[in-house]
């Protein structure tokens, strides 16, 4: 097995050198907890990965694309400590090495870094990165199943087993390209990851100059556990209470995506730490720093800046106007003071704004009561004890994953039935009966009404051909689609639809995601089925996808390991698909006649064309379209059980 890996760099937006004062609290509970804010690089490492018998096997490419050699070192806990203690590049490798070893009895593994593309001794955290991808190349080979905040331990106790020192923000990168908070209390360490509500264009510029970090760790750590004056308790209330009203500001603007109000507080940022801290610490002067953020150039095409890591000379960070903007400042900041800048994107993830949900199908299975009404209007209850129709608890499902409208794919003469559900008004005489948390399901009803949207089938020609109908409305964004007849119950907080549109940003647009779960061997045949190649421990890229494949197809051809036992996932019906599918699924429809048109095999186009991934969500999903299943649904459901 052989997992591609990427890991970013991290550059520290804000509240630099809050993370060693708030740990300080160990000895002085009066000062405040620490806080930053910290972003992903666009630049970062990326290697593969794959298990060998008993070795850590390393090979490595440095940013100039030249190759640094290769290590060997037996799995042997003493061997890796030692090469860990030794210092230089591949102690990193030997101190994950040996933590992975110790706490998870891992085997050999060989690693190749066959790329590297951020710069090395810039205050990006190059060797956290690294320490990063050593941890989550056992985690994913050996699909131990660890949580990215099980990463950032390993990568730090496998950082400070070598010479080189680190602090606990340092592995914040293990989350990817998008902005992190954490807080510092003593020894507590907590990590929440953000959601941009907008674009933001950074600028990074490395200032060509000296800086002395253990010189300014080492004035400022005077400053504590105790101030002892003045200028100690400036410092403590920069770094403290300070730090956090700034560090609750940026979280808020970066998540409103205001701009302009986030470089503004930049500036403010430095001000601060201009006034209180450099009194204090003779690096802080940086001229270097100090000369290009007064520079009054610079307003053409900045919202504010500050310096970036322990400050001093080293980099400055700057959030942009706007794209130009920022390759205008990249282009002067060459010309005028010699200094190479790279780009940062923070971009807020694209957002799913539709939800299709076909409900036109004969319902064969459910005969006669599909006489009676569709089978999407059989009842079912709620764990709190309300009785719904089945298609309102899918587009309740839908809405809590942040779509705002919903299109409902119907055979033409039930939309007076749906119409009348969804948007006519409560009798009067019905309604004063009601008690209050029934009355509440009225008003739900006539929220849900006004983002509706339904889209005659005129014909039942298949699932395929029902999605097909909608393009017009979707409108070449990313959609959410649901089975009109499953329901689901989320094992967390976030809906299960919600889970499966958040992964979908997590990779920035690039491929669709469908959600799989695991299914027993002699149920696949009744069910879509996929095969692939894990890339988390919950992620699969898929390689194979087989709508009701034969017990002995499934058996020779899906079978996947996974957490080393032998499974069969299946989709549980709820996708965010590109809008790509479309185009696929008219050139179907253009070529089968009269047949039903099948989004299973379009969606095997879609990923030979551009990938697609699947993910295992945490939850429960419930069929209703067979009528053994329906009568297990409706009790399942109503206790609400997530396992
Ligand atoms: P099913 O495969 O369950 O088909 O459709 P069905 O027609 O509802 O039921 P059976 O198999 O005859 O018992 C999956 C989803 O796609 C919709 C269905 O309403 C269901 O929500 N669908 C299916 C359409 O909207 N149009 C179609 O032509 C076929």
């Amino acid at each position: 097995m052989s997992v591609d890996l990427f890991v970013p760099g991290r550059v520290c937006l804000f509240g630099e050198h809050s993370d060693w004062a708030g740990g300080h609290r160990r000895t002085n509970s009066r000062l405040a907890p620490g806080a930053v804010i910290i972003a992903g690089t666009n630049q970062g490492m990326y290697a593969r990965c794959g298990r060998v018998a008993g070795e850590l096997v390393v090979r490595s490419a440095l940013p100039d694309g030249s190759r640094t050699g290769e290590c060997r070192i037996p799995m042997d806990l003493a061997r890796l400590h030692e090469a860990a203690a030794e210092g230089g590049f591949f102690s990193y490798a030997a101190g994950v090495a040996a933590y992975m070893l110790d706490f998870y009895g891992v085997g050999g593994i060989e690693i190749d870094n066959y790329r590297t593309t951020l710069p090395v001794r810039k205050g990006l955290s190059s060797s956290a990165a690294f320490c990063v991808l050593v941890a989550r190349a056992f985690n994913q080979v050996y699909q131990l199943g660890l949580t990215t905040r099980a990463e950032m331990e390993a990568a730090y106790q496998g950082e400070v087993a070598t010479p080189s020192r680190c602090g606990r923000m340092d592995q914040g990168c293990a989350y990817g390209q998008v902005p992190v908070g954490m807080t510092f209390d003593a020894d507590r360490l907590g990590v929440e990851p953000l959601r941009p509500g907008g674009d933001f264009y950074l600028l990074v510029a490395d200032l060509c100059g000296k800086k002395d970090t253990v010189r300014i760790l080492s004035d400022l750590n005077a400053a504590y556990p105790f101030a002892k004056g003045a200028r100690d308790e400036a410092v403590q209330r920069t770094l403290g209470a300070e730090n956090r009203r700034v560090v609750e500001s940026a979280r808020r603007m970066i998540e409103s995506g205001d701009a302009e109000g986030l470089g503004s507080l930049m500036t403010e940022a430095q001000r601060m730490f201009d006034e209180s801290l450099m009194p204090v610490c003779e690096e802080l002067k940086s001229p270097r720093l100090h000369a290009v953020l007064g520079d009054a150039r610079l307003a053409e095409w900045v919202w504010g800046g500050k310096g970036v890591g322990s400050q001093g000379d080293g980099c400055v960070q700057f959030i942009c106007k706007d794209a130009a903007a920022r390759e205008a400042l990249a282009g002067y900041l060459g010309e005028a003071y010699g200094m190479p800048c790279f780009n940062l994107d923070i971009r807020r993830p694209v957002s799913v704004r539709k939800a299709v949900i076909p409900v036109a199908g004969l319902g064969t299975r459910m005969f006669p009561y599909t006489k009676a009404a569709p089978k999407t209007f059989l009842p079912v209850v709620t764990p709190e004890g309300i009785a719904k129709p089945v298609i309102q608890v899918i587009v309740e499902e839908a809405l809590s994953a942040g779509v705002e409208q919903v299109a409902l794919v119907i055979q033409p003469e039930d939309e007076a039935r749906f119409r009348a559900y969804f948007q006519a008004d409560v009798r009067a005489d019905t309604l004063g009966k009601l008690p209050q948390a029934l009355r509440e399901e009225a008003e739900r009803l006539n929220r849900i009404s006004k983002v509706l949207t339904f889209i005659p089938q005129h014909e039942a020609k298949g699932f395929g051909h029902a999605v097909m109908l909608a393009e017009k409305f979707v409108g070449g964004e990313p959609f959410l689609l649901m089975l009109g007849d499953h329901l689901f119950r989320s094992g967390e907080a976030r809906s299960v639809a919600r889970q499966i549109v958040e992964r979908f940003q997590d990779f920035g647009d690039a491929q669709s995601v469908i959600g799989i779960y695991e299914e027993r061997l002699e149920r696949v045949k009744h069910y879509g089925a996929v095969r692939g190649e894990w890339v988390s421990e919950d992620t699969l890229q898929i390689e194979q996808i087989k709508e009701k494949p034969t017990e002995d197809e499934a058996r020779m051809n899906l079978k996947m390991e996974h957490h080393g036992k032998p499974a069969y996932f299946c989709v549980n019906g709820v996708y965010v698909l590109r809008p790509d599918v479309f185009a696929i699924l008219r050139d179907a429809a253009a070529g089968t006649g009269s047949q039903e048109i099948e989004l299973t095999a379009a969606l095997d186009r879609l990923r030979q064309r551009e990938g697609v991934k699947g993910l295992i969500v945490n939850g429960r999903h419930f069929d209703t379209g067979l009528p053994a299943i329906y009568a297990e649904t409706v009790f399942a459901f109503a206790r609400g059980v997530a396992e």
